[in-house]
Formats: structure tokens, sequence, C-alpha cells
């Protein structure tokens, strides 16, 4: 009698596994995806939306050659930046570190920013070498880095900072000195790959994608109203390469409409699916071609 129960039970196990495979693929493909892509507008929640400063704004920067700084005179104190650099700390570093440095800005409350006047809580420290260390790569994810300044100029916004210390300021040695130095190329000069703006490269990859677009044209008549938005399907095609049949089918109706595809393609009939299938690669290259 032992003997038919136990292998009732086998089918079950075997559907168990089946339907937690599914599951697996399920999340992999569609809801994976879609997660990071709904995370990755966040990358900046921290910044509360009255922030003065725009950080991902700023002027293209050609790549060149930088020469190197005058080290010793960056460390002391240089005169030329005092003022440049008491200025800039109240256009941007105000807005969380308060005009006494206390930490006390408008943002700078909810985010706990560091208040200058105390020896307490500091992460990096506060040597001119530590500060230094701050600025050029933040403190993520609340203090950001402000790299975009010249190596000479956060030195200098550093001595704003010490500025506000009311504990006897503690020097950095030559050792730290010099390990900032070689660490940063400071004293000889560093090649500076260029930048530009967030608004710019996003313009650039809009302009790429424009490249991919769709040409709805070159679609047969009957399938041109399930393109919403050529540019978009053009991207999401790109983005579903990868897949294949039935993963290919799905992936395009549950992305649609934001994927620039109509939802009407879930009434699309198999051998439609492969029409538009066939007809959408065709269409890219036409894109493609006459851009
Ligand atoms: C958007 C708000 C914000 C702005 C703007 C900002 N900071 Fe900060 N800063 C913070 C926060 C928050 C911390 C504390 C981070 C932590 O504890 O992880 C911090 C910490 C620091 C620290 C201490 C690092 C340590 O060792 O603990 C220094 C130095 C500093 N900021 C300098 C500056 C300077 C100079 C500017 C302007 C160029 C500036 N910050 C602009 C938010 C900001």
């Amino acid at each position: 009698m032992a003997q038919p129960e136990r292998n009732s039970i086998l089918p079950t196990l075997a559907w168990s596994l089946a339907i937690l495979l599914a599951m697996g693929i399920f999340f992999g493909l569609l809801v994976g995806p879609a997660l990071t892509k709904g995370g990755a507008g966040t990358a900046h929640g921290y910044l509360p939306p009255q922030a003065p400063t725009d950080l991902t704004e700023f002027d293209a920067v050609k790549g060149r050659q930088a020469p190197g700084i005058n080290l010793g005179q960056a460390v002391a104190g240089d005169p030329a930046l005092k003022t440049w650099a008491k200025d800039e700390y109240g256009k941007i570093c105000v807005a969380c570190h308060g005009p006494a440095g206390k930490g006390d800005g408008p943002a700078g409350l909810a985010l706990q920013a560091r208040n200058f006047t105390l020896n307490e809580a500091w992460k990096n420290g506060p040597k001119l070498t530590q500060i230094f260390q701050t600025l050029s790569k933040g403190l993520p994810p609340k203090m950001p880095a402000y790299d975009t300044y010249t190596p000479a100029q956060r030195l200098a916004l550093a001595h704003v900072v010490q500025g506000f210390m009311a504990f006897p300021k503690p020097a950095a040695s030559a050792a730290e000195v010099a390990a900032m130095d070689a660490e940063f190329s400071l004293s000889a000069g560093v090649r500076d790959p260029g930048r530009v703006s967030v608004s710019v490269a996003a313009q650039r990859v809009a302009q790429e994608s424009q490249a991919t677009s769709l040409n709805v044209e070159a679609l047969p008549a009957d399938l041109r109203h399930l393109v919403r938005h050529a540019a978009k399907a053009g991207q999401t095609l790109v983005g579903l390469k990868g897949l294949s049949g039935a993963n290919w089918t799905a992936a395009l109706h549950a992305g649609a409409p934001a994927n620039g595809f109509s939802p009407a393609v879930g009434a699309l009939g198999g051998a439609d699916w492969q029409r538009l299938n066939a007809a959408l690669a065709v269409a890219t290259q036409a894109g493609t071609s006459t851009n």
C-alpha cells in the first residue's frame, strides 16, 4: 500500500519545481529589469528637492593635460584663491553646512551635514589632506564629491572649512601631504579626460538612439498602428535583442505602452507576431540607414 502513495508525491514535486522555475524566469526577465530601471532615476534621491545647486550641470570641459599645482602654496593657503573659495562656500556648501559651518544650512539639518566647528563625528577627518579626500571623493551617499573643482580650488575650500573650526586645527604631516600628492598626482599634473554635464550627455544618448529609431513607414500598413513612438520602440528592440520567440513576445507586450508599442500587440495571433518580428527587423535597419 505504501508504494502507490510514494509514487503520487513525485508528480506533485515535479509540478512545484516547474512552477518555482517559471516564477524565477518571470522575475528575472520581466520584473527584475523593471525594478532596476525604476531605481536608476532615484540615484540622487538623497538631495532635497529644493537643493539650490544642480551638481550634474557644469560647463563642458575639453580633455587636456592640466599643469601641476604649486603644492606648498596650496597647502599653506593660496592667497589668490582665498576670496574665490569663501564666495564659493557661500554659494554651494552653505546650503548644507550653513553660513558658520555648523551643519545647519536649510538642506543640511535633515542630512546631518557635518558641523565644522566641533571636533567630533568626522569620518575622513579635519586635516587638510582629509578634507581634500572628502571633496575629491565625497562621502556617499549624502556628501557629494566636488571633483569638478581643480585640486587647487579643493584645497582652498578645505582651508575655508578649517577656518570654521573652534578647536586647534590638526596639521597634516609631511608624509600625509606627500601621500595626497602621489594619490592625486597634484604637483605632477593630471590628464583631464574632459567631461560634459548630465543634460548634454542625455542629449547625446537621445541622438544616438535616434539612429536606432524605427522607420514606421517600412512596416506593413496594417501593423503600423502597433508602434506608438518610433524612437522608444527602436530603443526597446535594441534592449530585447537577446530574447527570442515567446520570451520576446511576452517582454514586448509587458512593456507596452511605455516601450513605444501599443498594448494592442497583446491581441496579435502567432502568425502576426512573426510578421511583426520580421517587419521590425527590416524597419530598424531602414531607420538606421536614413540617419
Ligand atoms: C547636499 C548637501 C551638502 C552640500 C551641498 C555639501 N555638503 Fe559637505 N557634507 C554633507 C553631509 C550630509 C555630510 C556628512 C556625511 C556623512 O556623515 O556621511 C558632509 C560632510 C562634509 C565634510 C566632513 C567629512 C568628514 O570627514 O566627516 C566636509 C569637510 C564637507 N562636507 C565639506 C563640504 C564642502 C567644502 C562643500 C561645498 C563645496 C560641501 N561639503 C557641500 C552635505 C553636503
